[in-house]
């Protein structure tokens, strides 16, 4: 396997997990029910590569009040890195979430100040490749790790573009930073034409073999895996099944794979979130 390839294999075991007591610096509505959160760690963090994820609690009483309600309020909820800066004292983590339910509106409440306990960097990442355009697919909070990911490609000098679709023009963020490297859809067509990512994709000038990195639904990712099978194009998927335990214990993660015995399922949280897309089995 080629290095860069192996470097979105071997990130999960190659970089140490922490978990660390972040203080929440800022915390803003960027579209609606969608929040950038920065947080501070410690500078000993270890430092994260695009597509890795953390594993987020809430450090309040308020876990206590839900625990006894519900008990899923305990468990920790998986978030993309949507950046990350190295300062002299610090390390910043951003991250972009949509409040959906029980931890993401507490989330959305929380002042700067505020204490969240913080697991990782985790996972594998995407691979950044110097020899070929990356090509962005980003569907709905999908966009989360690709803003990371365009930031290193851009500091690299790797060439990209980004492909990104929402449901509605209220629902895109991020628009500016790579305004001249992106192309928004929409499903309403409140902003550019309507239709989904897929269409613009389908619209794409390939060039020169790139490499499609996807993150978004389920439905969006088989469709992106298709098109990569029929253009014999390299794809990288991020999977964001729903988690349990985010530390390869529970198996609450697993998704069908083409392989045989230990290989049937991937656990998204240990062997993803990023994977080869043609190990995934897409009819499982
Ligand atoms: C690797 C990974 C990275 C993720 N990155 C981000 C991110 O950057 N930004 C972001 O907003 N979200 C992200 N998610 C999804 C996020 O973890 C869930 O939205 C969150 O766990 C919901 O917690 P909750 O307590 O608010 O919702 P709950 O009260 O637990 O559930 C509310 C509703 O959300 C649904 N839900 C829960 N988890 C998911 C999920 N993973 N995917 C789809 N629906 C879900 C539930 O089925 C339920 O209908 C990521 C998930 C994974 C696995
Ligand atoms: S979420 Fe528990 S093993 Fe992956």
């Amino acid at each position: 396997m080629e290095p860069e390839r192996a470097r979105a294999v071997s990130a999960a075991t190659r970089i140490p997990t922490c978990v660390a007591k972040a203080e929440l610096l800022t915390n803003r509505t960027v579209a609606t029910d969608t929040y950038l959160m920065e947080l501070k760690l410690p500078v000993d963090w270890p430092t994260p590569e695009p597509g890795q994820f953390v594993s987020i609690t809430i450090e309040d009483d308020w876990q206590e009040t839900q625990s006894g309600e519900t008990g899923d309020a305990l468990l920790r909820r998986p978030f993309c890195l949507y950046g990350s800066e190295s300062r002299d004292d610090c390390r910043i983590i951003e991250i972009l979430f949509t409040a959906v339910g029980k931890v993401t509106k507490r989330l959305a409440c929380l002042e700067p100040g505020a204490l969240v306990d913080v697991l990782g960097p985790r996972g594998t990442a995407f691979p950044l490749l110097p020899d070929c355009e990356s090509i962005l697919i980003g569907g709905g909070r999908g966009i989360a790790p690709f803003i990371f990911t365009a930031r290193e490609l851009r500091r690299k000098s790797y060439p990209f573009q980004m492909l990104y679709g929402a449901r509605s023009a209220d629902q895109l963020v991020a628009l500016d930073e790579f305004a001249e490297l992106t192309t928004t859809i929409t499903d309403d067509g409140s902003s550019g034409r309507g239709g989904t990512v897929i269409d613009l994709l389908m619209d794409c000038k390939i060039d020169n073999s790139p490499v499609l990195l996807a993150c978004g639904p389920h439905g969006m990712l088989r469709a992106v895996a298709q098109f990569a099978a029929q253009k014999k194009l390299e794809c990288w998927v991020s999977l964001e099944e729903v988690f349990g335990c985010s530390m390869g214990i529970c198996g609450g993660c697993a998704v069908p794979a083409k392989g045989d015995d230990y290989e049937r399922y991937i656990w998204a949280c240990r062997q993803g979130p990023v994977v080869d897309a043609t190990r995934i089995d897409w009819n499982g």
